[in-house]
């Protein structure tokens, strides 16, 4: 459905996430006329450019960045014709009379403004918005995570952010939500009244979540080496897919009726105590390795640091969630750089028969496992027992229900951030993080960052191209179970 007309302003214009994923989502979703050629694209930054300049520069990223395939010669050219670009400075005075006249020239329009900066800026900019009286009924602020980097910093943010506009004006993105394949969890689960009756502690044993990813930290040390993999992926992103897993029936798709059964979650996770973690978490970083036979640097190396770093590029954790629906299940939960492919997964593991009439020989008896599969090749597989065929005895072999979104659908997924960026434009809220949501998170993360500095161990090695450390694959099998990895 088309949105109506608008006038987003990027902060962060010249940076590595507008030029990666905000144009070529505004570029798609401008060639297929979601929005009217009225709204216009204003960069805001503080290089030195002009408009012709920045124009320069995303053309430059959009040919790099969106598939040739859906490279429309006409379309691109219509699309750069509506980027603008201000230099402003976030902390300055300066180039902010310039961009609010631009602004003022169109007052009807909705006024998204993407704050794509270093997070101890959302505050400033916020606030000069306001200053400026660029702020109105129209307007939004889209903050990127992370929102801050511990329980304190977030609650500032929030607080300077929420001084300035009411919280349904305010939208921060994570990514994931905007997945195809994770609203698809909704779909699974609330659409499919086969799965929700047996998604309870009563049939499944465990669930995994596995983000790995085959990139490692090069071009963004800077950042990366001062947050790690606990506050980069875990605290928004894999929290997030379990709370959609966890949650409870929302009695609607409201923002707030949803974002209120994923909060009850995350109140829900039993609390890791400093002291305890150790027991619930393992560190580890990338040593040297090689990813489908091409050598890579380790962690240290790839950063360029000159001392070692006891930043975490890989965590493994055991979560609980203290509820009646899912006490006693635990939620094991990994992710990491430089892993062998990318490959984002959640397998759900249920009991086993309470008791096995088929003799040893049968073999190969394996739980059943839903295996859902958030990217790539975007899927889902059962995994049930059947009988291998032939004359010989019943024997045992488990085969999979298969599902690829891909082949049923046939078409090209969106990237996360065009249905988003349409959703901030519509005023839809209910994927984005709502502000109790952020602090709570932070809340569990928290103590267990506590823990990690309170015990500075190195983080344990894994050779680039592996699984992660061996204490991780000793974490899940202490209680008798191991990690799945259903492409394997
Ligand atoms: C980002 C993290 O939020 O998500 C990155 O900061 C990570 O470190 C990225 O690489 C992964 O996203 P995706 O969509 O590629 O799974």
């Amino acid at each position: 459905l088309p949105v109506a007309s608008f006038d987003c302003v990027v902060f962060g214009a010249t940076g590595d996430l507008t030029m990666r994923k905000l144009l070529p989502a505004l570029y798609h979703r401008f060639r297929d006329r979601q929005f009217p050629a009225t709204s216009r694209i204003i960069g805001a930054a503080r290089t030195a450019l002009d408009g012709e300049g920045y124009r320069r520069m995303a053309e430059e990223a959009l040919r790099r960045h969106v598939p040739a395939a859906s490279l429309d010669a006409a379309a691109l050219q219509d699309f750069l014709g509506l980027v603008h670009y201000r230099q402003v400075d976030g902390l300055g005075e300066e180039g902010w009379p310039a961009l609010v006249s631009l602004l003022e020239e169109r007052p009807e329009q909705v006024r998204p403004f993407y704050l794509a900066t270093s997070p101890d800026l959302y505050g400033p900019i916020c606030r000069r918005l306001a200053g400026f009286g660029a702020l109105g009924p129209l307007s939004r602020v889209v903050l990127e995570k992370p929102i801050g980097r511990d329980l304190a910093t977030a609650r500032e943010i929030n607080q300077a952010v929420g001084e300035v506009l009411p919280e349904a004006q305010i939208f921060r993105i994570d990514h994931y939500l905007g997945k195809e394949t994770v609203q698809n969890l909704m779909a699974l689960r609330f659409a499919n009244p086969i799965f929700e009756r047996l998604w309870h502690a009563d049939m499944i044993d465990h669930v995994q979540i596995t983000v790995a990813e085959e990139v490692g930290v090069g071009g963004r040390g800077g950042y990366y080496d001062r947050a790690g993999a606990l506050r980069d992926m875990v605290q928004n992103h894999i929290l997030q897919l379990l709370c959609l897993l966890a949650m409870e029936s929302p009695i609607s798709l409201d923002a707030d009726a949803v974002r209120d059964e994923k909060v009850k979650v995350l109140r829900a996770l039993r609390p890791i105590a400093p002291h305890e973690a150790h027991l619930f978490t393992v560190r580890g970083q990338y040593t040297a390795g090689a990813i489908a036979g091409q050598p890579v640097p380790g962690y240290r190396a790839d950063l360029g640091l000159e001392t070692p770093s006891l930043t975490e590029s890989f965590v493994a954790l055991k979560a609980q969630v203290n509820s009646w629906r899912w006490a006693g299940v635990p939620f094991y939960l990994r992710t990491g750089k430089r892993m062998p492919r990318k490959m984002s997964e959640i397998i759900l593991e249920f009991r086993t028969p309470p008791f096995s009439i088929f003799p040893r020989e049968a073999v190969g008896m394996q739980p059943n496992r839903l295996l859902i599969r958030l990217q790539p090749e975007e899927g889902m597989r059962l995994e049930m027992m059947t009988k291998e065929p032939g004359p010989g005895g019943l024997h045992l072999r488990p085969t999979g229900l298969d599902i690829s979104f891909e082949k049923t659908f046939g078409q090209r997924y969106p990237d996360a951030y065009e249905r988003l960026l349409m959703d901030v434009v519509r005023g839809n809220a209910t994927l984005f993080m709502r502000r109790d949501e952020v602090e709570t998170a932070w809340q569990w993360i928290e103590p267990i960052l506590q823990g990690w500095e309170e015990r500075p161990e190195a983080p344990r090695p894994y050779a680039a191209g592996s699984w992660g450390p061996s204490a991780a694959i000793a974490m899940i099998e202490r209680d008798g179970r191991t990690w799945y990895e259903s492409l394997d």
